[in-house]
């Protein structure tokens, strides 16, 4: 009786704690969810599997928008095509209100998520994040003549160096991007077009239009897809901190594991 007891003991004891040395990582839905704002955002990273992608990788920003800022891209475009707008704003560096505020010139470029789709095209995977005078820093696309037509609004969450949530208050749109895989561009991506009392269509210029300047400059790009050679700086002593916000993930291995030391364990009793 009581050596299988131990046995089995033991066996749980290897289990759970197999598991617990799993637990780890950042959950974008969870962190999401506590603000109603972002409901929409929220729905569409889901609905874009988006939400894997964020929380398997560390040192990330992901820009996100309030449901009214999302109402642009929202309903109006296909799936696929909100997926490629969603992925240009995470970005693949960290990135928190204070470092927005030290960027070396000013200035900066940043990989996106897009980047990595294999869709974009010259500088569409790139975003240019700009310190601007008055305490504004401004994000847009990184591709030639495009502005920068985003701009910070406030922090919503950040878990030094793994991710960093920050709300801006408009899409940012590359050239090109809204148009992907829809036949016909909308003709009315900005807001102003909206209250602008003359419907002239001549002016309104469809973002796949641009010419394929882009394609002449690439950036060197800030740095490659490297989800775990960079963080290199973080720091231990923050590791049990924010529990409450940490994801639990159970990976495979550790399900296995678990599995085999429990049949095991019934085998020797
Ligand atoms: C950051 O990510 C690493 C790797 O997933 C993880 O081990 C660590 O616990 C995370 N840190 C925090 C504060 O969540
Ligand atoms: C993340 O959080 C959401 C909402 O709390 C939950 O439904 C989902 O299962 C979590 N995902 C992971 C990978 O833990
Ligand atoms: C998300 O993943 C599910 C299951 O893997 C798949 O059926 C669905 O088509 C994916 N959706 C998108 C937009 O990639
Ligand atoms: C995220 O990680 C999980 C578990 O390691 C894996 O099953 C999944 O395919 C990964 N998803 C992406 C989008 O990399
Ligand atoms: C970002 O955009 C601004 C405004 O267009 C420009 O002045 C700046 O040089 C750009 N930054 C980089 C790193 O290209
Ligand atoms: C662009 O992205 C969509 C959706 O993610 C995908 O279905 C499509 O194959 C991609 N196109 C290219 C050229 O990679």
């Amino acid at each position: 009786m009581a050596p299988s007891r131990v046995l089995s003991l033991l066996a749980l004891t290897l289990s759970l704690l197999a598991v617990a040395s799993t637990v780890s990582g950042h959950n974008i839905t969870q962190i999401l969810s506590d603000s109603p704002d972002y409901s929409s955002f929220n729905s569409y990273l889901s609905q874009t599997n988006l939400t894997d992608e964020i929380n398997n990788r560390t040192t990330i920003t992901v820009l996100v928008l309030n449901n009214a800022a999302m109402s642009s891209l929202a309903g109006t475009h296909p799936l696929s095509v909100i997926k490629n707008a969603l992925s240009l704003l995470v970005l693949l560096d960290y990135y928190d209100p204070l470092t927005l505020h030290q960027l070396s010139e000013g200035t900066t470029l940043t990989t996106t998520l897009y980047q990595t789709t294999g869709n974009a095209t010259g500088n569409q995977g790139f975003v240019n994040i700009t310190d601007l005078k008055g305490g504004k820093v401004g994000f847009g696309s990184a591709a030639p003549r495009s502005k920068l037509d985003s701009t910070y609004t406030k922090s919503v969450k950040q878990i030094p160096y793994n991710i960093s949530v920050l709300e801006i208050d408009a899409p940012i749109i590359a050239p090109g991007i809204l148009s992907d895989i829809t036949p016909p561009p909308a003709p009315a991506p900005a807001p102003e077009a909206v209250s602008a009392p003359t419907p002239t269509p001549a002016k309104s210029q469809s973002p796949a239009e641009e010419p394929s300047r882009a394609a002449a400059s690439p950036p060197a790009p800030p740095e490659d897809d490297s989800p775990e050679g960079a963080p290199s700086d973080s720091p231990t002593s923050s590791e049990k901190s924010n529990a409450k916000n940490a994801a639990f993930h159970v990976n495979a291995p550790a399900l296995f594991t678990v599995l085999v030391t429990l049949a095991a364990t019934f085998l020797l009793l």
